[in-house]
């Protein structure tokens, strides 16, 4: 096994093409590494591909994205459905798949047996500490959480959450890449349910829902809140409805299984908007309507 080195790195294997997926891939084709997204399925890679074409078509519109770098980017970019043969040329990977640890530890797997000795195995997952899926790696030392945040081609913040396990310079070449791509990194020492920014998130979800509960105000105005007193880009009820109602409750499932802690469970309030098919706006309503385009 040799030891990960930045600037051996040229080809990035994103795994998973949905929404975290794609723009990952996308932030490292404009930061010119050759980009691999991959997913199982076809229809999702079409998807991805349709999607990014729009994303940098609207941004070279509004001047503020020069058309030969969108082109170039958008020509570093390839979509794959098989796993082992875009393994084959990676040298880092970061998987965003499922957020299922069966599925994770069967591509951390095969990742562990095609991808070349020097790559290191990143997780963009907030709920699965990469120590679960390190082992079945077979190289648990190259292995550590890389989080990214949604919608991935703005937030400048990644979560790098190393494991017991993970080596200095795993946790370094993470820590530079994200750099590399216009993050700002920051390091997390050991895995904690949440990491820090869900969280920060967390807490102030629960404080918004507890007010709602109670009648103190409106959802729109606890929002407007957030955002005129506080200085938040959005108020916590359309934050859920951009991150995902069934997303946030997913977390809150994983978090109060490690946690134990009442105060992590999901929301029912969440759960019965998330239960009528209201998502937030990839479904078209959440906390809010968005009509048919779903923003
Ligand atoms: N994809 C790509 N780019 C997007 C986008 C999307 N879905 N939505 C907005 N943008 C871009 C726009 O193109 C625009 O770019 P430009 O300024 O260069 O032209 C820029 O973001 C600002 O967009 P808008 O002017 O349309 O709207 P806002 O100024 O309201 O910004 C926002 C939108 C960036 C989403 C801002 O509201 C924000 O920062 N919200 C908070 C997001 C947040 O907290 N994310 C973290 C969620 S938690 C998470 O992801 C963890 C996971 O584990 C759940």
């Amino acid at each position: 096994m040799s030891s990960p080195d930045i600037e051996a790195i040229e080809r990035i294997l994103v795994v998973g093409a949905g929404t975290m997926g794609r723009q990952i891939a996308m932030s490292a084709a404009l930061a010119g590494y050759t980009a691999t997204v991959q997913d199982i399925n076809a229809d999702m890679l079409a998807a991805a591909g349709a999607d990014l074409g729009t994303w940098a078509a609207t941004r070279v519109g509004k001047g503020k994205l020069d058309s030969d770098a969108a082109s170039q980017a958008l020509s570093r970019l390839s979509y794959t459905t098989n796993l082992q043969e875009a393994a084959g040329s990676a040298d880092f990977v970061i998987e965003a798949a499922t957020e299922r640890l069966d599925i994770k530890k069967e591509i951390f797997a095969t990742l562990g047996s095609y991808t070349p000795a020097h790559a290191v195995l990143a997780s963009n997952s907030s709920t699965l500490g990469s120590s679960k899926v390190a082992e079945a790696s077979g190289r648990a030392e190259q292995v550590c959480n890389m989080h990214f945040f949604n919608p991935a081609l703005v937030m400048k913040c990644v979560e790098v959450v190393r494991h017991d396990l993970t080596s200095d310079a795993t946790v370094a070449v993470t820590l530079e890449l994200a750099r590399r791509l216009g993050k700002q990194p920051v390091l997390i020492n050991h895995e904690i349910p949440g990491f820090v920014a869900n969280r920060l998130m967390g807490a102030i979800q629960r404080e918004a829902l507890a007010l709602a509960d109670a009648g103190a105000a409106t959802i729109e105005d606890i929002d407007t809140t957030a955002r005129t007193a506080l200085g938040h880009p959005m108020g916590p009820f359309e934050l859920m409805d951009l991150v995902g109602l069934d997303v946030i409750t997913f977390i809150a499932e994983a978090t109060y299984a490690e946690t134990s802690d009442p105060a992590d469970a999901p929301h029912p309030r969440v759960q019965a908007l998330e239960a009528t098919g209201r998502l937030g706006r990839k479904s078209g309503s959440g906390f809010y309507d968005y009509g048919q385009g779903g923003h």
